[in-house]
């Protein structure tokens, strides 16, 4: 038999080192450029009380919480980042915390709609064992833990078989409170005859803009060379801004070629969307498309039912939004004209106001 170098002993016998000395080790980011580094610091507190006495279990089934530098993603923070699952979430709300906390490193079970990065396929995650990974079901007794979280009410089991019937018994209430906190990309419909469908998309836009998120947007009816304020706005921060109109219906010369730009804004629109390059974008005046009948509106649901991805926000906006649409809708906004300038004191359309 061959002797063990010195190197080979000190890593145990020649099997392969150990990287994994925690059963899971979550880094959040308090580096304060995704997020500012307090949120960073707050989450840490609500990892350490939500993890309780897991954090200071025997390996494997320790937890362990640190804060750290830079993760190295730099936006839609604050970042939180789960091994050896690979598993990263952004935009970590407290909620979001605790659900990361209970879900993920207490059953093993990533919160999926949350996910926005892993390093391995879903349906190939690392081959650890769930005793080693610390998943619920493997404390023993001996551990003394009176509980398995301090996340969820209610009474602890205090044997591995009493964690199957506890875990059991409380998924009904666990749907429920999952459904309260589930995140979802959502799809938004401002419709109605008075001022303010576009403005409210633009506000979003700019909120959006403001957290980091990515933005786009598409204007169907408005004429592609138009260069209203919040195009130039769009332009100074960076924006992607598309047009694909020709101009107003009412003032169309021809009704065909309106109808092909739409057709052709509703497939750079896909495009868009299914290239996971944007979490918000803005289909401005798409209703009007779908209300003339140019795009089949049941289509576009059914194409968004399938392609949409799950975090993306989708605002369309627009009067004379269908019934389909606004079914489908997750937000549903309707504008009501009280008063009007142009109608009452035959004041016209300003610069910065409405354009
Ligand atoms: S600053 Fe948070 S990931 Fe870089």
């Amino acid at each position: 038999m061959t002797e063990l170098s010195q190197a080979e002993k000190s890593e145990g016998g020649g099997r392969p080192p150990s990287m994994r000395p925690y059963g899971r080790h979550v880094l959040i980011c308090a580096h304060g450029d995704c997020a500012p580094s307090e949120d960073g610091r707050s989450l840490e507190q609500i990892f350490r009380a939500a993890l309780g006495k897991r954090r200071r279990l025997r390996n494997p089934e320790r937890v362990k919480v640190s804060v750290v530098d830079c993760l190295g993603v730099c936006e839609g923070g604050p970042i939180v980042a789960v091994y050896p699952d690979g598993v990263w979430y952004h935009h970590v709300t407290p909620e979001l915390a605790r659900e990361i906390a209970q879900q993920h490193l207490i059953e093993g079970r990533p919160v999926e709609p949350a996910v926005f990065h892993r390093l391995y396929p879903r349906e190939r995650p690392p081959a650890y064992p769930p005793a080693v990974r610390g998943d619920a079901g493997t404390y023993r007794e001996e551990d003394g833990l009176e509980a398995l979280s301090a996340v969820e009410e209610g009474a602890a089991p205090d044997s591995v078989s009493g964690a199957a019937d506890w875990n059991e018994q409380h998924t009904e209430q666990k749907m429920v409170r999952s459904a309260k906190r589930i995140k979802k990309g959502l799809v938004i419909v401002n419709t109605g005859n008075g001022k303010g469908k576009t403005t409210s998309s633009l506000g979003i836009m700019t909120r959006s803009w403001g957290r980091g998120l990515r933005v786009a947007v598409m204007q169907f009816m408005k004429h592609e060379g138009a260069r209203f304020g919040e195009a130039r706005a769009a332009e100074k921060m960076g924006i992607t801004w598309l047009g694909s109109g020709d101009g107003w219906t009412w003032t169309s010369k021809d009704l065909d070629e309106s109808a092909e730009r739409a057709r052709h804004g509703w497939r750079r629109a896909q495009e868009m969307i299914t290239s996971e390059r944007y979490d918000v974008i803005v289909l401005d005046e798409f209703t009007y498309p779908l209300h003339f009948g140019w795009i089949d509106v049941e289509e576009v649901i059914e194409w968004l039912r399938a392609h949409k991805p799950w975090m993306l926000h989708v605002v369309i906006t627009g009067r004379y939004a269908p019934l389909a649409l606004i079914d489908f809708a997750d937000l549903v906004t309707e504008m009501r004209e009280v008063k009007h300038p142009l109608a009452l004191q035959g004041i016209r359309a300003q610069p910065g106001i409405e354009f």
